[in-house]
This record gives structure tokens, C-alpha cells and sequence, in this order.
């Protein structure tokens, strides 16, 4: 199991590029499937959760060639298996993703139940409801979603849906369902995560009918058929926000490059009333932090508000800034594993359900910890990255699942970081 060794205490300072995002290529490799013709995908991040889902395509009978400058090319033609089954579903909950666009193309398929995770129960009841409403027949049988049209109907039908709650996958699993539907479906409460923007893009390159992506309202016009297209996959504002937290953590000044200022307003604006300077350049993002911070507030939202997926991060920041802080945690139930371990590091963090309260301190201090989920080893890398001494962060095997190359990334930066067997 893969250990990263980080001895903490030195500034980051250069320019790295910020990889394609984890959230648009998972959805856009299952988008692919909606059509029989060649597509190719670009900008595609080498993450364990694309090696998963790539695998899961070619179970089902497509090919799929990733090419070493991030191009996927996918023919699904012969699609003939159209089933995501448990063992590949187990590790990633996004497999989910498979159901829209395997039922809109073979109106079939079976899908294994995302088993919970660590940061929560993860329920997918409102995919299901809202195929429902479409038409879909859906029963749950030995850990399977096992879904089918009615008998007769050769497409899905066009509804309206409202989840809920605001769901990113399950509005895209809607988009691409929609887009092969008879006539038009209007989600009414959408996600508006850049993903989803992203992903209503490549389906209109497609030929498909998006409107609205990117509101809370989306509206999508079925057509008979989708044909091949080419598609370069928006970048990571996780992964960019990551490296501005880190950053900002360790004092420096780097140029993250494809970054997406408008993508990150919530976590630049905090960022700035922290202390750090953070500006859009031409072609990216540039950084600056000197000096200690002071700690902020903030609440995890739906987009464009604090993403959960920044929360972990953010913490770990809070940690060593001046004062105390108040972290709302709205959206999963269990978000805060990493406050054990950076406690262990010396930080001083009062936990009340879905709240944290951190007290800044001066230093933290390296320590031998341990990853539990993939936002959270995040934050234990920017913990050691500051910390007095040798951090030893075992089972990154979840930061490999949506970082691409971190340590080199850091190395790249100046820090010293080594991944350790
Ligand atoms: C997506 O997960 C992301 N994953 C997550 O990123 C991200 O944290 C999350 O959105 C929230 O922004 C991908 O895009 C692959 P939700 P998703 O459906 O779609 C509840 C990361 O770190 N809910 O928006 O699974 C759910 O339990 C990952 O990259 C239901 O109850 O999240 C949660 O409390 C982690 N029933 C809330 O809604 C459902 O049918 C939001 O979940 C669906 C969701």
C-alpha cells in the first residue's frame, strides 16, 4: 500500500497545469455510449476512477483506447453486455452513471447499488425516481437496479423532474437519458456545477438538445440519434482548488495554469478575505501567500456555493491560520474524518455533528497518518506540507482515485514529497 512521505516547512514556488476534471470525464465517458460512432474525449485526467470506469466500458463490450496525451477514443457499437457489475461499482458510487445513457441507447440495464462510503450512505433513490417518471420499469433485485421499458415503448418519454434535493449525478444521469427520449424533459431544480455545463456542451456536440445547463433549470429536446464528436473535458476546479489551499497553506507564488477563476468565486473570495492573493491571468490562475492567515467561516453549498469537495482542504488551512473558525458541513453526513487525523498533528478541532470548530494554532507537527477518503487526504498532504518534520500519510490509494500526480505535481513546486511503497 502506497505511503507519501512530506517533509513539511517549504514555500511552493513555480507553475504546474491543472488536469482535466474527474467530475466531467466520468459522466462524459458513460455520455459516449449514447451513440454507436466514434467519440473522442480529450484533456481525460489519469485517475484510478477513469482506470475504473474505462474498465466498466469495455466490460460492456466498447473499446476504448487512452491514449498518453489524456485522448480517449471510444466505439461503442458493439455494446452487447449492458451491465455495470458490483465488483467494478463497489469502489466507485459514479458507475451509477451508467444507467441513463445504457438504458436511453439499449433501453435495458443493470446496475449495481453503489455500495455506501466513507464519507456517507450515498442513496441513489432519486436517479431512480426521476427515470421513473420517464418511464423507465426499475426493480432492485440481489444489489442491482435492474431497469427495462415497458413493454412496446422502443424510447424513453420526456417529464419533468424535480429531485428532492439538487443531485450532480443524478442531473446528469436525466441529461443523457433526455437526449435520446421522445420529446422534452425539464429538470427543474438542476445542479449547476461546471460538470454539468460541461457535460450539456459535449452532448450538444453530439446533436443533442441541452438548454440551460449550468441554471437550475435544464431543458432537453430528445432526438432520434446521437453521432460521433470530439470533446475536450473542462478543468479541475478541485483539484485547482486544491493547490490554491495548499498554497496559501505553505506561503509561496504559483501559477496554476487552465486554471478556472470563475469556476472557484466561493473559495477564491474566502481565500482573499484570508489573506492570500489570488488572481485570473491569462491562461490560468496565480497564487501568492505570505505570512500567517487569518481563519474563515464558511458553509459547504450546492454550486456556485463552498463545494463539500473544498471543505477538507479548507480545514486543513483553518488549522494553522489566526483565530477560530466555524465549518457547516450541509451536504454529506460524515464529512469529517480528517479532523482525527490532523488532531493527531496537533490541530485543535471541537467537532458537534455537523459542525467544526477550529482554533488556529502556530505549527503542526508531522506525524504518521492516515487517509479515509479522497477530499480528506488532501487535506492531510497540505497538513504535512506545513507541518514541523516527516508526515507519513498511508493509503493514498484515495488520493490516486481523483488527483492526477499530486507528489509530482508538489515536487514540480518545490516541495519534499516522495511516494514510498
Ligand atoms: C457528486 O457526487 C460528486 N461526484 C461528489 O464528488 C461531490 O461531493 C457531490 O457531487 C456533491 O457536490 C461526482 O460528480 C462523480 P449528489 P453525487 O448526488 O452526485 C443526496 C469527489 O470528492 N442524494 O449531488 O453522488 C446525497 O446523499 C466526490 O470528487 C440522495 O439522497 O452527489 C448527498 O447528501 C465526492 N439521493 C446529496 O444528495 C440521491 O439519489 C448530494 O449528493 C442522490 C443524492
Amino acid at each position: 500500500m502506497d505511503k507519501l512521505l512530506i517533509r513539511g516547512g517549504r514555500p511552493l514556488r513555480g507553475e504546474i497545469r491543472i488536469s482535466g476534471a474527474k467530475n466531467a470525464a466520468l459522466p462524459e465517458l458513460c455520455a459516449a455510449l449514447l451513440t454507436p460512432e466514434t467519440m473522442t474525449l480529450r484533456n481525460i485526467p489519469r485517475l484510478q476512477d477513469v482506470a475504473t470506469m474505462l474498465k466498466l466500458i469495455r466490460n460492456m463490450g466498447a473499446t476504448a483506447e487512452f491514449s498518453p496525451d489524456g485522448t480517449v477514443v471510444i466505439e461503442s457499437r458493439e455494446l452487447h453486455f449492458p451491465e455495470a457489475p458490483y465488483e467494478m461499482v463497489k469502489t466507485m458510487r459514479a458507475a451509477v452513471l451508467a444507467l441513463g445513457p445504457l438504458l436511453a441507447r439499449f433501453g435495458e440495464a443493470t446496475v449495481s447499488l453503489p455500495g455506501g462510503c466513507a464519507i456517507g450512505a450515498r442513496p441513489v433513490d432519486q436517479h431512480i425516481k426521476g427515470l421513473e417518471k420517464m418511464g423507465a420499469e426499475i426493480v432492485i433485485e440481489h444489489g442491482y437496479m435492474i431497469a427495462k421499458l415497458p413493454k412496446g415503448w422502443t424510447r424513453l418519454k420526456g417529464a419533468n423532474i424535480r429531485t428532492d434535493m439538487i443531485t450532480v449525478t443524478g442531473t446528469e444521469n436525466f441529461m443523457m437519458a433526455a437526449a435520446l427520449a421522445e420529446g422534452e424533459t425539464v429538470l427543474e431544480n438542476a445542479a449547476m456545477e461546471p460538470e454539468i455545463t460541461d457535460l450539456g456542451e459535449m452532448l450538444n456536440a453530439m446533436g443533442a438538445k441541452v438548454t440551460g445547463h449550468g441554471t437550475s433549470e435544464i431543458r432537453i429536446q430528445g432526438v432520434e440519434k446521437l453521432h460521433g464528436a470530439t470533446h475536450k473535458v473542462v478543468s479541475d476546479r478541485i483539484e485547482c482548488g486544491t493547490f490554491l489551499c495548499a498554497v496559501a497553506a505553505t506561503g509561496g507564488d504559483v501559477l496554476l495554469k487552465d486554471g478556472r477563476a470563475e469556476h472557484l468565486e466561493a473559495v477564491i473570495d474566502l481565500l482573499k478575505a484570508a489573506g492570500a492573493e489570488v488572481q485570473a491571468v491569462e491562461g490560468g490562475i496565480r497564487v501568492r501567500s505570505e505570512g500567517r492567515l487569518e481563519a474563515q467561516s464558511f458553509k459547504t453549498t450546492e454550486y456556485p456555493g463552498f463545494p463539500t469537495d473544498m471543505q477538507a482542504q479548507f480545514m486543513a488551512l483553518n488549522c494553522i491560520a489566526e483565530g477560530d473558525s466555524k465549518i457547516t458541513e450541509t451536504i454529506f453526513e460524515n464529512r469529517f474524518m480528517h479532523v482525527s487525523e490532523l488532531m493527531r498533528m496537533g490541530a485543535r478541532i471541537d467537532v458537534d455533528g455537523k459542525v467544526a470548530i477550529t482554533h488556529g494554532v502556530e505549527r503542526l507537527s508531522g506525524a504518521i497518518v492516515m487517509a479515509t477518503d479522497l477530499r480528506a487526504s488532501a487535506s492531510l498532504v497540505i497538513a504535512g506540507l506545513v507541518a514541523d518534520g516527516e508526515t507519513m500519510v498511508d493509503r493514498i490509494y484515495h488520493l490516486d482515485r481523483g488527483y492526477e500526480q499530486m507528489e509530482a505535481k508538489l515536487r514540480e513546486l518545490g516541495a519534499d514529497i516522495e511516494r514510498v511503497k
